[in-house]
């Protein structure tokens, strides 16, 4: 699609499902709505608009497509180690030395259908059983929150790198899998959109991963910006694997092993 009709499709998609995507890498995702157009067989964007009007479940799958919710238990599963075996502990010994109250805060900034939130939550359960902290996880998508607050189902796939043992502990024993209600209990799930909405602060931890992939350099910007003012001095940013930072103290924040970085 040509730059004239990218604009008047990302306008109609701001009004009807009050997404930017100017914040989202043009060509990916022009590539992105010419193949959902030629799915639906039809001739034009108005055509699809007319259509999206009075659906309301077409609606769903259209915000899901374009918000690109793939995601799964235990993404990348050495980072995962990392933040057991290294940031956590940090993080502990901080908050102890700090007198932190309240226990740690963390937050998972993209959290899709709940795989993210559910993996910390278990990580935290195993790797710090003592220890108390709220979790809050937000998306900009509906429909993954309610997958997310209903606590599945989750899919095969979905659940491969979650242990033998784990399964027994948090999920439910037969397909179709869900987490089981305990794991919910420090979870806090919050529609938010990461460019239009106020952010929280004083964070240990915020889990970001995966999602500003999508995003232009200048949005990656505002969002580094505003994640380092949410942190609390020595917090960490945990990013996806290809989520780099180039010069992370324009920024604040310092290298803290591979995918992490660190309030300054
Ligand atoms: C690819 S998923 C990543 C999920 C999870 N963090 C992971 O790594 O498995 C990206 C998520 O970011 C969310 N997202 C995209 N743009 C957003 C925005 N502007 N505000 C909040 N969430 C957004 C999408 O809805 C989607 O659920």
């Amino acid at each position: 699609m040509d730059t004239e009709q990218y604009t008047q499709v990302r306008n109609s998609i701001k009004r009807k499902l009050q997404i930017d995507l100017s914040n989202y890498k043009d060509e990916q995702m022009k590539r992105r709505l010419d193949s959902w157009l030629a799915r639906t067989h039809l001739d034009s964007w108005s055509d699809y608009f007319s259509l999206l009007s009075g659906d309301e479940n077409e609606l769903a799958k259209f915000r899901d497509y374009l918000t690109i919710n793939v995601t799964e238990f235990f993404r990348d599963p050495n980072r995962w180690d990392t933040l057991r075996q290294e940031i956590l502990p940090y993080l502990i010994k901080n908050a102890a030395e700090n007198r932190q109250v309240g226990g740690l805060k963390l937050w998972s900034a993209g959290c899709s259908i709940g795989s993210e939130p559910y993996t910390i939550a278990m990580l935290m359960a195993e790797a710090a059983p003592g220890t108390r902290y709220s979790l809050l996880a937000t998306d900009l998508d509906r429909g993954a929150l309610q997958k997310a607050k209903a606590r599945g189902p989750y899919s095969q796939d979905d659940i491969r790198n979650i242990s033998p043992a784990q399964r027994r502990a948090y999920l439910t024993t037969t397909a179709p899998h869900f987490v089981q209600e305990a794991l919910q209990k420090n979870i806090r799930f919050q529609e938010q959109d990461l460019f239009a909405d106020r952010f929280e602060s004083g964070f240990d931890l915020i889990v970001c991963r995966n999602v500003v992939i999508y995003f232009t350099a200048e949005a990656k910007d505002q969002l580094y910006t505003k994640f380092q003012a949410a942190l609390r001095p020595g917090g960490v940013l945990f990013l996806g694997g290809t989520e780099i930072i180039s010069g992370p103290s324009k920024y604040g924040l310092q290298t803290f092993g591979i995918s992490f970085y660190k309030k300054i």
